[in-house]
């Protein structure tokens, strides 16, 4: 059979490896797909992004199934646009989406249904913003309602970064259409993890858990990226955790959902903050999977992805167990000079080793040019280690990192240490 993968990052990358590891697997498309996926002789890049196109394409090869990888096609209705011409696919509706398009509809939506998260109030008037602002002090944090690619939030220590961030995004209009609304939310201390699962409309299939790295520098210094590295299995969510989180967050949102008249499928992805006391809130939704969380977590699947997504898209995932690795994978991501603010491209990759049991090199912003492999974006690959803890699968990454060269290169040398602490 034919499988479509949408996007062009290390999540698509990953994903798609792992679906053409099935025998059932003639070819796997990538749209548009990035270096990585170009050189892997199993996976074919397709140069389309117009989703009408995108369907057309689909009918005409006789593509099985479509997955998606990015918000953007998800938010822009593609699962509307692919069902009402009959192909199908695995992602949640323009709708759905919403629980990640809008922070305003996401907080408003975990209000009504007793979903624990953050207290907060929307604004659009930037007088109003400000007042909010003094009358709860710092730290707070303001947020762009609309998608910013991750770029969109502002954890801010001070009034005085408090009351800047309200001027750039509801005064100077940084963020566009994106920030005219804004989110100020209570700040939440605690740690952080990825709480990512599969619904079909009906079933609810979580996957294996993770944790990401937001800030740029060790120590989670430095600026808010769209992650710098994940590992997965998260030690923070215990089996007790995992049954707290399960039973007050992702099962009150399926069913909250379905009660608002939003059947969810796809991927939900909850960033959850646990705080000292064991008590998990939702910092945000997201409708897909995570990049880089995707990487480790494809890394140590042992199920047939194309199985899984075959129940998904049937409205059948009660009728697969998903089997793990025990092993830990620790996915460190090697990203361009000059990200986040202003990546540099061009600058030639050497030295990726070729995939081994433990070690897997994926592509994001790589790209093939006269047959070299440059720097096309600003989080470059994603380097995978696997091992029997957390520091193994460390070391195992690190030794391929070590190996590669490209001009300017920024990595974070401390990718899984809470789950060292643990
Ligand atoms: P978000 O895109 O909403 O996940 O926010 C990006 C990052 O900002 C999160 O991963 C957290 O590290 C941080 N963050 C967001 N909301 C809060 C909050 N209410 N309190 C503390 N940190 C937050
Ligand atoms: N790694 C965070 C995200 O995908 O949103």
């Amino acid at each position: 059979m034919k499988i479509l993968v949408v996007g062009s990052g290390g999540r698509e990358h990953a994903l798609a490896w792992k679906l053409a590891q099935s025998e059932r697997i003639q070819m796997v498309y990538v749209a548009p797909g990035n270096g990585g996926t170009a050189r892997d002789q199993r996976l074919v890049n397709v140069n389309i992004t117009d989703l009408h196109e995108l369907a057309n394409f689909v009918e005409s090869e006789g593509i099985s199934l479509t997955v998606v990888g990015p918000e953007t096609p998800l938010a822009g209705g593609i699962v509307n646009l692919f069902r009402a011409r009959g192909l199908k696919i695995f992602g949640p509706t323009r709708e759905a989406a919403q629980l990640e398009s809008s922070k305003d509809f996401a907080k408003a939506f975990m209000q009504r249904h007793g979903i624990p998260t953050a207290k907060y109030q929307t604004f659009s008037d930037v007088a109003q913003a400000h007042a909010y602002i003094d009358a709860n002090g710092a730290p707070i944090v303001i947020k762009a309602d609309g998608l910013a690619a991750g770029k969109g939030v502002v954890v801010a220590l001070s009034l005085e970064e408090a009351h800047r961030a309200v001027d750039d995004m509801l005064a100077d209009n940084r963020f566009g259409d994106a920030g005219a609304r804004i989110v100020i939310e209570e700040f939440l201390a605690g740690e952080e993890a990825s709480f990512i699962v599969m619904c079909d409309g009906k079933n609810i299939l979580p996957l294996a858990t993770s944790q990401d790295h937001k800030r740029l520098k060790d120590n989670d210094e430095g600026p808010n990226t769209g992650g710098m590295g994940a590992y997965s299995p998260a030690p923070i969510v215990t089996p007790a955790m995992h049954a707290r989180v399960m039973r007050e967050i992702i099962n009150p949102t399926i069913a909250g959902m379905a009660k608002d008249g939003i059947v969810f499928t796809g991927f939900l992805y909850a960033g959850l903050m646990i705080d000292a006391a064991g008590n998990p809130r939702t910092l945000e939704f997201n409708c897909r999977m995570g990049d880089p969380e995707t990487q480790p977590i494809m890394s140590r699947l042992k199920t047939d992805l194309v199985a899984v997504m075959e129940h998904a898209v049937n409205g059948t995932l009660d009728q697969i167990e998903l089997e793990w690795d025990r092993r830990t994978a620790v996915g460190v991501v090697l990203a361009a000079d000059g990200y986040p603010d202003a990546p540099l491209k061009g600058a030639v990759i050497d030295g990726i080793p070729a995939e081994t049991p433990e070690a897997i090199t994926f592509h994001a912003g790589t790209a093939e040019v006269d047959g070299q492999l440059v720097v096309s974006g600003g989080r470059v690959l994603c380097v995978v280690g696997l091992g029997d803890s957390v520091k193994l699968a460390q070391k195992t990454a690190y030794e391929v990192v070590d190996q590669i060269r490209f001009a300017g290169m920024q990595c974070r040398r401390d990718i899984g240490w809470r789950g060292l602490k643990h």
